[in-house]
């Protein structure tokens, strides 16, 4: 890499070979980005063309109508042609004593094929809803795949959600049929899925669920309803036509939290997410037929979805999943992982970032051999952790691609390109070409260079962009579409940019907290926390941490006869059950009052700034200052 000041740019040899390595693809692009996406479109296979690239009824858009493909004929069969016998996925499982499973661009079609046929068998139609509840394994990507094979809306939960998170999905969708495993291996340990499977089906319309046998475990069975994976597909045909789903046609959904305890459903369509899943990959990650990718996103957020799964397949490449947590049994298992399959582009989060800085500290220079290229996403980075990562792990050799995108927006949209540059540590940097930005001030007037205001997306928006909040119009408008009118898409994010357009992510402006890159709304803890008997109030804050960026920190009022250290174990578990491990706070702190206004609006930032010894401002607005003067007492100690 070539250093000038504080940027870096892309030697000579990176540049010559990247996809994209002239500027002047940012000026083609702004100049008409709806003719820009119609051109990259035609690298896509339709079964037939779109006629109308981009159409806007505020607050709804459109992008290719009257296109007729299916993705899993552009990730399956078009590398048929060229890739048949090529690597597609290599699976790391997490004992050490086990060996990788390796499928090809072959063996994957014939599964994904027959798996679609056992769907099929089983009454699932297009547009129906499938529940994917599975860990790091490839049944996941074959499920997935299969789903989308036959025009059937995958909804993928997270496998360590809750029982209770699962069972929301299950209600909200609808959702006849249910993928699961007996278990996986995690730290060594086996957990037992299928037993969180059969509690999360209470009250849904779930009539049968099939099970993955991964771990051996012995599992409840429930004759009628249950079913093994590998029986179901035994005797299935290898053939199964892909589906010719309209542009607009639901792709999947994906739950990401939300702020009343309800998950939010961001549904996504055929069209525009395969196009933008795509180029981004082939852009931003530079991918080539000989590169192997590892993501080391979980399938059950939108990286997992996009990058870990259907961009790298759409793209040609060898993906490389691994089952397990990247520090266990050891602290450099992921660094052994890279090695030992020859990853050449690496794409993890900032808190996995600072995690192995901590726990690994100084590599060894002559690891990393083969890696090319390094990305990070989920939260902001900072500057140390960067530079850790550039020069630990990418022997400053490596272009670091610092991507924001949402759960909302499908695919990556601010992200220099490798080939272009510049990169610089903390910065996001510039927006993928044809995403209009601008950071506005709270009246919608544009803020100067260096000032931080709110990231929003101008029209025409982004071909991966939700189309809607499932069933929820009502959400969906006043979420996105609102603060600053219909026509202009909100992040929720505040932002600056600096004097070279590059773009700075400051963090979230609403009640969002990124828990080690997770999307933790403080709404949904709360009211998991105020259901509790004991407790009358409460408010949640995220804090700065070290490694996981922000944590949550309860703070309760609490009524009747109960300890502090009873209750903190309670609540604990109850988010735990409700929603799962990854919201746990870090504290709860018991206290007699909660700092309010004088019409009784809890003042969550006089906590924060407490932790973070920011001037607390002006308190005369309190109806109650003294409580400000035992919460400090009280954290303290
Ligand atoms: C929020 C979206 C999209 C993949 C995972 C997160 C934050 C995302 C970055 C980045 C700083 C980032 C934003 C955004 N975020 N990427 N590169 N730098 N912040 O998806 O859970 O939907 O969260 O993550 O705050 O709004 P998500």
């Amino acid at each position: 890499m070539i250093r000038k000041g504080k940027l870096y740019y892309p030697d000579k040899a990176f540049k010559d070979k990247s996809w994209i390595n002239d500027k002047s693809i940012y000026k083609k692009a702004d100049k008409d980005p709806v003719k820009f996406w119609e051109d990259l479109a035609k690298e896509i296979d339709w079964f037939k063309e779109p006629k109308k690239t981009f159409s806007h009824y505020a607050p709804y858009f459109k992008w290719f109508e009257g296109g007729k493909l299916n993705i899993t004929y552009n990730a399956l069969d078009k590398n048929l042609e060229t890739r048949k016998n090529k690597v597609a996925l290599i699976w790391e499982p997490e004992p050490l004593n086990e060996e990788p499973r390796i499928l090809t661009y072959y063996e994957l079609y014939l599964e994904v094929n027959k798996f679609a046929n056992a769907l099929k068998k089983l009454g699932v139609k297009k547009g129906d809803r499938v529940g994917i509840y599975l860990p790091m394994i490839p049944e996941v990507v074959i499920a997935m795949l299969a789903c989308s094979r036959i025009g059937a809306v995958h909804i993928v939960v997270f496998s360590a959600f809750s029982s209770t998170a699962l069972n929301i999905r299950l209600l909200d969708t609808e959702t006849k049929v249910l993928i699961t495993a007996d278990g996986y291996f995690r730290r060594g340990k086996v957990i037992d899925l299928k037993k969180n499977a059969d509690k999360a089906l209470k009250n849904t319309k779930v009539k049968k669920v099939i099970v993955v046998k991964r771990a051996n475990n012995k599992v409840a069975f429930k004759k009628d309803r249950d079913l093994w994976w590998y029986e179901l597909v035994e005797n299935e045909k290898d053939e199964c036509s892909p589906e010719k789903m309209n542009s607009e046609d639901t792709q999947f959904i994906l739950y990401t939290s939300g702020s009343t305890g309800r998950p939010k459903g961001c549904l996504h369509v055929c069209g525009g997410y395969t196009v933008q899943a795509y180029f981004t990959g082939k852009w931003i990650f530079d991918l080539h037929d000989e590169d192997i990718f590892w993501s080391t996103a979980d399938v059950g957020w939108i990286t997992g979805h996009t990058y870990t799964v259907y961009s790298p397949l759409l793209n040609g490449a060898t993906f490389l999943m691994f089952e397990g947590a990247p520090n266990w049994p050891k602290p450099d298992r992921w660094a052994d992982i890279i090695d030992k399959h020859g990853v050449n582009i690496f794409y993890t989060a900032p808190t996995a970032i600072r995690m192995f800085k901590k726990q690994c500290g100084k590599l060894s220079r002559t690891k990393f051999k083969t890696l090319r290229l390094l990305g990070t996403v989920g939260e902001p980075i900072d500057e140390h952790s960067w530079n850790w990562f550039f020069r630990n792990v990418g022997r400053e050799k490596c272009p670091l691609v610092d991507t924001w995108w949402q759960t909302e927006t499908g695919g990556i949209l601010i992200s220099s390109l490798p080939g272009i540059g510049p990169f610089k540590p903390a910065y996001t940097g510039l927006a993928f070409p044809g995403f209009k930005f601008d950071i506005l001030d709270d009246k919608g007037k544009s803020v100067k260079t260096n000032e931080k205001g709110n990231l929003v997306l101008l029209s025409p928006f982004a071909p991966a962009l939700l189309r809607m909040v499932y069933k929820n119009p009502k959400k969906y408008k006043k979420t996105y579409w609102s603060d600053y009118g219909d026509k202009i898409y909100f992040t929720s994010d505040a932002a600056y940019k600096d004097k070279n357009g590059l773009i700075r992510i400051v963090g979230r402006v609403d009640d969002v907290i990124k828990v080690a890159g997770h999307r933790v709304t403080t709404g949904e803890l709360e009211n998991v926390l105020s259901k509790h008997e004991h407790v009358t109030e409460c408010a949640i804050v995220g804090i700065p941490d070290k490694i996981k960026g922000e944590v949550p920190i309860a703070f309760i009022v609490s009524k009747g006869k109960v300890t502090e250290s009873k209750l903190e174990k309670e609540l604990i578990l109850e988010i735990r059950e409700k929603i799962g491990p990854v919201a746990l706070p870090k504290r709860i702190y018991l206290v007699s009052d909660l700092p309010k206004t004088r019409s009784g609006k809890i003042m969550r930032r006089i906590f924060k700034r407490l932790f973070t010894k920011e001037p607390l401002g002006d308190l005369s607005t309190l109806a109650n200052p003294e409580s400000v003067k035992e919460i400090k007492k009280i954290i303290k100690k």
